[in-house]
């Protein structure tokens, strides 16, 4: 809604910018060309500045509009999970990535295509694309640092990926996921002026000696703070919200077996199975995989997959409603619909309920003997 009146704004004020959004760049200083929405100031803005490093500092504070933008900053997070949109939100599905290209079985290219995608949604205009999607190193994380902390890091050596000044500047300039910044694609706001006036911001404060901010200059433009982030990650509606995300991917991830929900469980988790089957009591984590996951799975021929009816979040509650399918040894499905109701904490599951059809079950689990285990 908000992203809908947002464009319907820009077009009424100055259908000038309307294009910007689309990802055409217009060239500073060419009066033909159409305005960028949000200029960048020039290198010869800063002229009057005698002093180099001091130039140097202002040049890179007004690079920094772009790198902490949220089109670059999103990418470029303070934990392994990326952010979306201008309030730079938990990325929706939540995930921790493992790597720069995300999970195994859940990389970003599962759904973030070679190029923007336009949807149908009004919420979601485009899904963001690009050949090289991936989330920036720990390394060269910006998210919750000040302006001399970026400053300091994207100079290291250590920390930037091996890179020299030189390659630096390369890097913003030819950089295809720096140049998504400017087409990011419907519903989404570019990075400030255009990215050969960026480039050249660049350009000129390396000229200048690559002055840092000093650590006592206020941690400018919106940043979004540790504490901050915290914050937002701590209301309820986020907490529900990812709670829910995290369910659904691991559900997903069963069912195409790269995965399965008993990963959430922590260690000091309980699992219940209510009623009156053959395996219904409380279990600690490892007595329920060992009295019940591995002999169930060891009854079957194919592996037990799920198809979800509805997932429902409710703070720190989750209930799963689902169909299970599976083939058991004996060459006979076995078919069970389940509910589970979870107690989450961190993202993680530290109490859960389950209901099934018993009579199902017990058929199974005496009709059908496991097979043995590899190496017993
Ligand atoms: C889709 C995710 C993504 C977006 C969007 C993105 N980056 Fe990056 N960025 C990366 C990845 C991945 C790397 C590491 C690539 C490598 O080392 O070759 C990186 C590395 C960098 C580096 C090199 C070293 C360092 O110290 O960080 C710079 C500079 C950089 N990005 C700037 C930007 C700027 C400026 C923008 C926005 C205009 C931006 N990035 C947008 C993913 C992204
Ligand atoms: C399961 C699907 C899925 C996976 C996997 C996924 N994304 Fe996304 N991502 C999306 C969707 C959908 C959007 C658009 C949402 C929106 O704009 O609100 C998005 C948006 C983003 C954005 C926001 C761009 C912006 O500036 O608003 C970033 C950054 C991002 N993803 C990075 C990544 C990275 C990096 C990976 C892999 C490590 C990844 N995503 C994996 C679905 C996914």
């Amino acid at each position: 809604m908000r992203v809908l009146l947002a464009a319907a704004t820009l077009t009424a004020l100055s259908p000038a910018v309307a294009p910007r959004a689309f990802g055409m760049s217009g060239v500073a200083g060419d009066p033909s060309a159409p305005a960028v929405a949000d200029p960048l100031k020039a290198p010869a803005d800063f002229a009057g500045i005698t002093d180099p490093a001091v130039r140097s500092v202002a040049l890179f504070t007004e690079a920094l509009r772009v790198i902490q933008h949220p089109r670059c900053i999103n990418c470029h997070p303070s934990t392994r999970t990326p952010t979306q949109g201008d309030d730079r939100h938990t990325h929706v599905p939540y995930f921790q990535a493992k790597d720069i290209h995300g999970l195994p079985g859940l990389t970003c290219h599962t759904c973030h295509q070679a190029d923007n995608v336009t949807t149908l949604g009004a919420a979601i205009q485009s899904v963001p694309g690009n050949p090289h999607w991936a989330l920036a190193p720990a390394s060269m994380a910006w998210q919750g640092l000040t302006p001399g902390e970026i400053c300091r890091q994207l100079k290291d050596p250590d920390r930037n990926g091996g890179r020299d000044l030189a390659a630096i500047r390369r890097h913003v300039e030819t950089d295809s996921l720096v140049g998504w910044a400017w087409s990011p694609g419907p519903g989404r706001k570019p990075a400030p002026g255009t990215q050969e006036q960026f480039v050249k911001l660049v350009a000129a404060w390396i000229e200048t000696g690559a002055a840092c901010p000093s650590e006592s200059s206020p941690a400018s433009a919106g940043l979004v703070t540790e504490g901050r982030r915290k914050e937002m990650e701590a209301s309820p509606g986020a907490i529900q919200a990812r709670n829910k995300a995290i369910v659904e991917a691991k559900f997903a991830a069963w069912k195409d077996g790269t995965g399965s929900p008993f990963d959430l469980l922590t260690d000091d988790a309980t699992w219940t199975i209510v009623g009156q089957s053959l395996v219904s009591k409380a279990y600690t984590k490892d007595a329920f995989l060992s009295e019940v996951i591995r002999p169930f799975n060891a009854r079957m021929r194919d592996p037990l997959r799920p198809t979800v009816r509805s997932l429902h979040a409710d703070g720190d509650a989750v209930v799963i409603f689902f169909d299970a399918k599976g083939v058991a040894r004996d060459g006979q499905p076995y078919v069970n619909t389940y509910a589970w109701f979870f107690e989450m904490r961190d993202g993680r599951v530290i109490r859960a309920f389950a209901f099934f059809d018993s009579i199902v079950f017990n058929d199974l689990w005496k009709r059908v003997a496991p097979a043995p285990a590899a190496g017993d």
